[in-house]
This record gives structure tokens, C-alpha cells and sequence, in this order.
């Protein structure tokens, strides 16, 4: 062989080594994870493999196997929204949403509120558990794009009767929240997370949840909403750093607060007669007991709703509630109306209670929480008197309440006040605890029957 032939046929086997070389370094680079999620499961299987657990297990993970058509046509949207891999429009993996769809079911949720619809793919995960508990879905969305999206794709999936979408920005929107909630869930900016998290917190009833996603534990933007859920005493939460990472939190109910009769013998210093008297005690770990006439038992938030719309509450009015609890119905006063409230209460319990709800809302420009008995107050600078007591205590009111300038709401959670026509008594099933409540309207000068 000619020493040309030899060089040309040593090119041309170098040429197709070269070849071969660069096909094997393409696949190799194509088999190497690309995206954050793609390394985080890489890293999670290597675990898991090292730990003698089975690297496969994703198979059983990703599926989920609908048991109705309603879930059949939930599903194909999900999967179809999956293909969108426009910038902006995040994917949402399909074990969150299962994750979502699971918790929500457990929970028994009637009410989810989301903040950040996206393009509706965790809602629709929602909207399937929630077609079994019988609930609702409100989502807060800015992007006129999303919520465009989130609309379709809810309508697609048949479930759009069991959305509402509220359009803005959540920072404002969400101000106007008012209904309890069983699952907050937290999915936008970071910088807004304890925002929104300080704002719909005393909405979400205890024992609810609050699920936030993009958890990244070394802080960075939420780092103030991760110290809040993971140091606030009235929480729990576990983080989940899977994928993009979820913070789970659950809104502790908190200690049923004691109460004892406590039974004495009185005797009268100027009779000398004696007699058996029962007092009414709160007790508990960190207070000195105290007497109350009426245990501590809430108002359900929508009942307080309906309550000051009969009162009709005005901006410029000055609102009392006698025995004010948790102080849930002089903060809402002050949210919706933007009105002056104060709360009075008995119980130093109660009252650190208000107080934290009353700064939680950042309401203390409106309102007052004073440690006050009842029937010692003079009301006469009220406009609106708000009480929830018993029939007894509103009846041993009337000589207070008939000192009131006229004009004066009083209205009452339940009980009337024997000896005094009501201007008005309306019913509502609450949707918290779904039984009927009453609530009664006078207006002063209060009218005795004849
Ligand atoms: C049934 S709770 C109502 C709480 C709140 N107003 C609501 O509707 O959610 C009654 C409240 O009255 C308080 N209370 C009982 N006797 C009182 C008194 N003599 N003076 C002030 N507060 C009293 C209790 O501590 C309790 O917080």
C-alpha cells in the first residue's frame, strides 16, 4: 500500500473515532440531569439506594388512578397544562399536587384559599378533593395571563362552579377576606409570604392548615414567614423538601380553657343568715383564677359578619363588645368598617388573647382591649354594643343600657334580653359549625314591655 493510501486510510479511521466520540459524550450530556428537579430526584433515588430503599419507587409516585369521570377529566387538563412549558407558567409536579388533593380530603375542607392561581394546575388538584367534601375554592391571582388561563383550564375541567377567582394584586385583595378557611395555601411572591400569612391567619380555623410552596429553608425573601410558622407557640410545622420545597403547618387548637363551679356558704353581715352561693371560675397553668359570669366560646366569624350589618356600623361609630373573647368582633369591626372598637373582658386570658389578635391585624390605631368588668362600664360613649353573654347577663345589663344615647345598636349573639322588644331578630346557619344562630337588634332608648 502506497504511503498516500496509508494516510488517507488512517484520516478517515480517525475522522469516525472523533465521530464516535462526540455521539458518546452527547449521550452521556443527555442522560445528565438538566433541571432543579431532575438533580433534586437524581439525589433523592442515589439516597434511597444507598439506604437499601428501591430507586423505582417513583413508578407507584406519579400515578394516580381516577376512580370517576369527574377525576378522568380533571386529570387530562392537569396533563395537558403539564405540555405549556411557556416561560412564566411553572410546572407543578404531579406528587405536590396529589400531596395537595390528599390533605385537603383529610381535612374534611370545605373552604381552601389560595394565593397564586398560576395557570390552576394546584387548584384543580384542589377542586378534586374538594368536589368530595363539598367545597370551595377561592384563589388570588394578578397576572391577567394566569388568570386567563386558570379560568379556561377550570372551565375545561368542569369544575369552574367551585372557583372563585379574585383578580388584583393579593397584597390588596386579600384585605377583604372574610370567611373562615380550612387550607390556606401559599404559592407567589416570597417577599409577601408572612403578609399574607399574618392577614388570613385568624381566618383559618384551628385545626386548619397552612401550606405554603418554594420553601427554601436557608431563608433568603422568606425567611421571616419560616421563622414565624416554625417559632409561633399557636403553630406546628414539619418542612418537606422534595422538589421546590412545602412548609406544612397546622393552626393548633389551643387548650380548651377550664371552668369550675366553686360552691361556699355566704353568710349576710347584717342578718347573720346563711347561705350556698356558686361562683363561676376560670382556671388554668399561668393565671391566677378568675370569676367570670359567662364561659369564653367564640362567635363564628360569619356570624360577627352578620351581626355588625344589622348593627349597621358606620366608619365614624364607636363600637363596645361586652366580654370580647378572642376580640374577633371588635378586629373585624375595625378591618371592614374601619371604625373605633373596644373590647372589654374580665379574664386576663381573653384579654392577652384580643390584644395579640387586635396587633396581628395591625389594628391597633382602631382598637382597644381593656381588662374591665362589664357592669361596672359606662357605655354612653357607644354607637354600637355588641354581645354574645346569656340571657340573664343581658337582662342584669338593662340599667346600663338604658342610660345609652339614643340611637345606640345593641345587638346580641343568640340571647335576648327578657323584658325589652327586639327591633329585629334574624336566623343563619353558620357554615363553621353549620347550626342555626340567632341574633337580635335593639336600638335605644331601649323600650320595656308593658
Ligand atoms: C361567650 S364569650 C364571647 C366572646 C366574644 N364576644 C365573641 O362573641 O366571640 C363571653 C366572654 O365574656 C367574658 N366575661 C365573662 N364575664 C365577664 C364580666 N363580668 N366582665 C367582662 N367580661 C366577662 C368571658 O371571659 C368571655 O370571654
Amino acid at each position: 500500500m502506497s504511503s498516500k493510501k496509508l494516510l488517507l486510510n488512517f484520516i478517515g479511521v480517525f475522522i469516525v473515532v472523533i465521530i464516535c466520540l462526540l455521539l458518546i459524550q452527547k449521550n452521556v450530556q443527555d442522560r445528565q440531569p438538566q433541571t432543579k428537579d431532575q438533580i433534586d430526584k437524581l439525589k433523592h433515588n442515589e439516597a434511597r439506594q444507598e439506604s437499601g430503599g428501591m430507586a423505582d419507587s417513583e413508578q407507584y409516585e406519579n400515578k394516580l388512578l381516577p376512580n370517576s369521570e369527574s377525576e378522568r377529566k380533571i386529570l387530562s387538563v392537569i396533563e395537558e397544562i403539564e405540555k405549556d412549558t411557556r416561560p412564566g407558567f411553572e410546572n407543578f409536579d404531579v406528587s405536590d399536587g396529589r400531596f395537595l388533593r390528599l390533605l385537603t380530603e383529610a381535612v374534611d375542607a370545605k373552604r381552601v384559599v389560595e394565593i397564586g392561581a398560576s395557570t390552576g394546575t394546584p387548584g384543580l388538584w384542589f377542586t378534586m378533593a374538594l368536589k368530595s367534601t363539598d367545597g370551595k375554592l377561592i384563589t388570588y391571582e394578578s397576572d391577567d395571563n394566569k388568570i386567563k388561563t386558570a379560568r379556561e383550564n377550570f372551565r375545561k375541567a368542569g369544575v369552574d362552579s367551585l372557583v372563585t377567582i379574585i383578580e388584583g394584586d393579593p397584597n390588596e385583595t386579600i384585605k377583604k377576606h372574610k370567611e373562615f378557611i380550612d387550607i390556606l395555601f401559599i404559592c407567589a411572591e416570597k417577599e409577601s409570604y408572612i403578609d399574607y400569612l399574618n392577614k388570613l391567619l385568624p381566618f383559618v380555623r384551628t385545626g386548619g392548615l397552612i401550606l405554603a410552596r418554594n420553601i427554601d429553608l436557608r431563608g433568603g425573601k422568606i425567611g421571616d414567614y419560616i421563622n414565624t410558622v416554625a417559632t409561633n407557640p399557636e403553630l406546628d410545622t414539619v418542612f418537606y423538601q422534595n422538589g421546590p420545597g412545602f412548609s406544612i403547618t397546622i393552626k393548633k387548637r389551643p387548650p380548651a380553657p377550664e371552668y369550675l363551679y366553686q360552691v361556699f356558704e355566704d353568710t349576710d353581715s347584717n342578718t347573720g343568715e346563711s347561705s350556698i352561693q356558686v361562683k363561676l371560675m376560670r382556671i388554668s397553668e399561668s393565671e391566677e383564677p378568675v370569676e367570670v359570669d359567662v364561659p369564653f366560646v367564640t362567635t363564628p366569624y360569619d356570624i360577627v359578619d352578620k351581626m355588625l350589618e344589622l348593627a349597621d356600623v358606620k366608619k365614624d361609630d364607636l363600637l363596645y363588645d361586652l366580654g370580647c373573647g378572642d376580640g374577633r368582633i371588635v378586629v373585624t369591626a375595625a378591618k371592614r368598617y374601619g371604625c373605633r372598637a373596644i373590647g372589654f373582658d374580665i379574664d386576663p386570658l381573653c384579654v392577652k388573647k384580643s390584644i395579640e389578635n387586635v396587633q396581628s391585624n395591625n389594628v391597633e390605631n382602631l382598637v382597644e382591649i381593656e381588662k374591665k368588668d362589664i357592669f361596672t362600664l359606662d357605655l354612653s360613649r357607644a354607637d354600637v354594643i355588641t354581645l354574645f353573654l346569656l340571657p340573664e347577663l343581658n337582662v342584669r345589663l338593662i340599667p346600663q343600657l338604658e342610660k345609652l344615647r339614643p340611637g345606640t345598636r345593641i345587638v346580641s349573639h343568640n340571647w335576648d334580653m327578657k323584658g325589652i322588644k327586639p327591633d329585629k331578630v334574624i336566623e343563619q346557619i353558620s357554615e363553621e359549625d353549620k347550626i342555626p344562630h340567632k341574633i337580635y337588634l335593639w336600638t335605644a332608648p331601649i323600650q320595656k314591655e308593658d
